[in-house]
């Protein structure tokens, strides 16, 4: 259906003349062709075709080696049972709308099998129905030791990235030349009077328990907003992200890699991670997390550590650049996709991410 306007378009989208592709031996022609007809079939089918054009500058950048790769170093095994158990709280984001304060943290079964069994909490719960739907839970753990913020992924990507929402804002209260998306800033602002307060008074409250945030999705570009915003405040926080767009430029992400630790994973080559793009200027909080195994289980050896703010290595060229796996989006260390818990309540809403 889409192919009389690929074919017209491929070339548009390279940039590059196609001898040039030909000589390049990265890519056989039939099957880079397939790639990036799959690719804006995929974009379309999300209404993601405005991304497309900057695609094209990365497919540039990447066969002229401007954005160099550096090798993924091993996992260390002992942090897959904390990234998964984190993943939980991510999962249980989704499930708003059962969330009671003062009662315990439970998702439905079995998408938070561990959280639910364990003595946590709900301390603050927040939907907010302004443009941004931040929604999510601040938990309290008593089994762990921990403060959990949790922020829960949108409903459509398509609010996010094709409107005045992908323009950064300085900040220079973060850092001399910082910016950052403003849809996911206003999008944490809108709850950030909840969060820090039960974070304060919590912390104050149960000293020695760590503070963590984290969220899937758009929910793990609020979740790292939340954290610097909290860092700068004099918390030590631990920001574990699954599946984050890029938050911010290159200022933004070093002084946010800088405050440690960030646990950013991802999954195979989903598209997530890969907005906004770099011709943006966007660029990654390090180190990724790349897991590079389909599915469930993952153990130590699925992952990989890779270190810079871009890195084609990790998830950001994995497969090709013009390779896009949507489903991977949704399955980060769980046996049950991260959304699930919304998926079983709010049936038929179209690449809910
Ligand atoms: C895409 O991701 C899903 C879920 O992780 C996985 O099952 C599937 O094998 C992946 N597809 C490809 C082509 O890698």
């Amino acid at each position: 259906m889409h192919f009389k306007r690929l074919t017209g378009f491929v070339l548009v989208l390279m940039g590059i003349p196609a001898p040039a592709v030909l000589a390049k031996p990265i890519f056989g022609f039939g099957e880079m062709l397939n790639g990036i007809k799959k690719t804006l079939n995929q974009l379309a089918d999300v209404g993601l075709m405005d991304l497309a054009d900057s695609i094209q500058d990365e497919v540039k950048d990447l066969l002229n080696g401007v954005f160099p790769g550096s090798p993924g170093q091993p996992f260390p095994a002992e942090l897959l049972h904390f990234l998964t158990y984190t993943a939980e709280f991510a999962s249980a984001s989704y499930c708003d709308g059962i969330f009671v304060v003062g009662r315990k943290t439970q998702c439905k079964d079995p998408f938070c099998p561990t959280v639910t069994k364990g003595n946590v909490l709900t301390e603050a719960y927040f939907a907010n129905k302004g443009s941004a739907d931040t929604t999510g839970i601040v938990a309290l753990d008593a089994t762990t030791k921990a403060i959990v913020v949790a922020y829960r992924g949108s409903q459509s990507i398509r609010n996010w990235f094709t409107n005045a929402k992908i323009e950064t804002k300085p900040m220079p209260e973060w850092c001399p030349g910082c910016e950052v998306h403003v849809g996911f800033l206003d999008a944490f602002q809108e709850e950030q009077t909840t969060v820090v307060d039960s974070v304060t008074r919590l912390m104050k409250n149960y000293p020695g328990y760590k503070l963590v945030v984290t969220g899937h999705s758009l929910g793990g570009a609020i979740a790292t907003v939340a954290a610097t915003d909290l860092r700068k405040r004099g918390f030590q926080v631990s920001l574990v992200t699954y599946g984050s767009p890029r938050v911010g430029n290159e200022a933004l992400a070093k002084f946010i890699s800088a405050s440690k630790p960030n646990f950013r994973v991802t999954h195979l080559n989903e598209p997530v991670p890969r907005l906004p793009p770099l011709t943006l200027g966007y660029r990654h909080v390090e180190p990724e997390y790349h897991i590079f195994k389909g599915d469930y289980p993952i153990g130590p050896s699925d992952i990989k550590v890779y270190s810079g703010t871009v890195n084609f290595e990790g998830n950001t060229g994995f497969g090709g650049v013009t390779s896009f796996n949507f489903t991977a989006h949704r399955h980060y260390l769980l046996p049950t996709k991260l959304s699930a818990c919304d998926d079983s309540m709010r049936q038929g809403i179209e690449f809910k991410i």
